[in-house]
């Protein structure tokens, strides 16, 4: 039970998912972990549970530890159903004596589960529950990011249970981030910001404002998921500050699908443009690039430029979904151009112009189509497309 052991008397109790592949659209290739956390104290409390079909793992860890009848409180940091779906079996196995959830989150339970004789104990952001030696302080995090989110920080211990906020999806036998490759621990953190917290950018903006304000001296910060930042909470905390505020790199996204390879040449011709301007370029084409790992991408790029052949009067039906999924996490402050080859109607292109508007992307670049293969002078003004556009980008930032 050492290696569970994460503080003195506070223990990892969670179950690593190494097969699941997708998470409500985003791919998670590495799996993930659903992070719970025992506190033994005078009061033994358990905070967070796991996915259903993992129960037995965490009471398997509970019991390296402790009887799981022993456990007095659960606190319950956020309602969906990774964290949650566990907790009616949890209820009848360890049968707390409370559960302390924010308003929000009992509100959920109740819609979730649907138990009104639950133990429940509503607590507001700042009220503290003695455990003993050690105290907990709630902190409501409402929409990071559900209404129900919230935050348990353990003083004497200063210690995050930050719920989903600094997590990775990412399944691994290692706990800690300083047993892990930190480049790759952070392309993780960046995916999972980039897909789930992104549209809240602005209140993450205030939530660290908020915490710096209350000057909680911070030494450990254990997410619902993946690795616990104990040697640089602090390196994770500034990440979120700089993707929360959105900072562009001189970095441009050519996003394409193509039915013949016209409108791949005309990305790669453009690329070229950019290249040439002095802008770092990923070029994705989405037969073999999956929407969550475009937006990661996205997160610190200035310019998405997106290429679709036309097909059925419209754009290729991939590009609608990256744009649908992109448009609901309001990347801001991007500027972009359309592209795309076409047979005889053409309205790919300008869709795609469109969708882009829409998203509150700045086209600064008329764009381009090409009818069936674009010859050497199409592609030579794909590259004088990319050039302008790479002169834009150096501009603005
Ligand atoms: Fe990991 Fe919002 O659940």
């Amino acid at each position: 039970m050492q290696h569970m052991q994460i503080m003195k008397d506070i223990y990892w109790v969670g179950a690593v998912d190494w097969n699941i592949r997708d998470f409500h659209g985003y791919s998670t290739n590495k799996g993930t972990t659903y992070n719970a956390f025992l506190a033994m104290d005078d009061k033994i409390a358990l905070f967070d549970t796991v996915k259903k079909g993992f129960k037995g793992e965490l009471i398997r860890h509970i019991c390296e530890i402790t009887d799981p009848a022993r456990i007095d409180y659960l606190v319950v940091n956020h309602v969906e159903m990774d964290h949650s779906s566990s907790v009616p079996e949890i209820m009848e196995i360890c049968k707390p004596e409370k559960i302390f959830c924010s308003s929000r989150g009992k509100q959920a339970l109740l819609q979730h589960f649907h138990r009104e004789g639950w133990p429940y104990e509503v607590v507001e952001s700042g009220q503290t529950l003695s455990l003993g030696k050690r105290t907990v302080q709630f902190l409501e995090t409402r929409m990071l990011h559900w209404p129900d989110s919230m935050f348990s920080y353990l003083k004497e211990d200063r210690l995050l249970i930050s719920s989903d906020a600094f997590g990775q999806h990412w399944a691994t036998s290692e706990r800690f981030d300083d047993q892990v490759f930190e480049p790759e621990l952070l392309e993780h953190a960046a995916k999972y910001y980039a897909n789930i917290l992104l549209l809240y950018s602005p209140l993450v903006q205030k939530l660290l404002a908020t915490v710096r304000e209350m000057g909680l001296p911070i030494d450990m910060i254990a997410p619902d998921h993946g690795l616990i930042w104990r040697a640089g909470p602090g390196k994770i905390v500034q990440a979120y500050d700089a993707w929360s505020r959105q900072v562009p790199k001189r970095k441009a996204l050519i996003i394409y699908d193509t039915m013949w390879e016209s409108t791949a040449s005309m990305a790669r011709a453009i690329a070229d443009g950019l290249i040439r301007e002095g802008v770092s370029v990923q070029v994705m084409d989405l037969r073999f690039t999956h929407r969550s790992d475009v937006m990661t991408q996205l997160l610190d790029a200035k310019a998405l430029i997106c290429g679709s052949s036309t097909l059925n009067n419209g754009m290729l039906p991939r590009m609608a979904d990256l744009l649908h999924y992109v448009r609901g996490l309001k990347p801001l402050g991007k500027v972009g151009a359309s592209f795309g080859s076409f047979g005889w109607s053409g309205e790919g292109m300008k869709m795609v112009a469109q969708a882009l508007e829409e998203m509150k992307v700045e086209l600064v670049d008329p764009g381009i189509k090409a009818q069936f293969v674009p010859d050497s002078k199409a592609l030579q003004q794909c590259e004088e497309m990319g050039r302008r556009l790479g002169k834009t980008i150096n501009e603005r930032v």
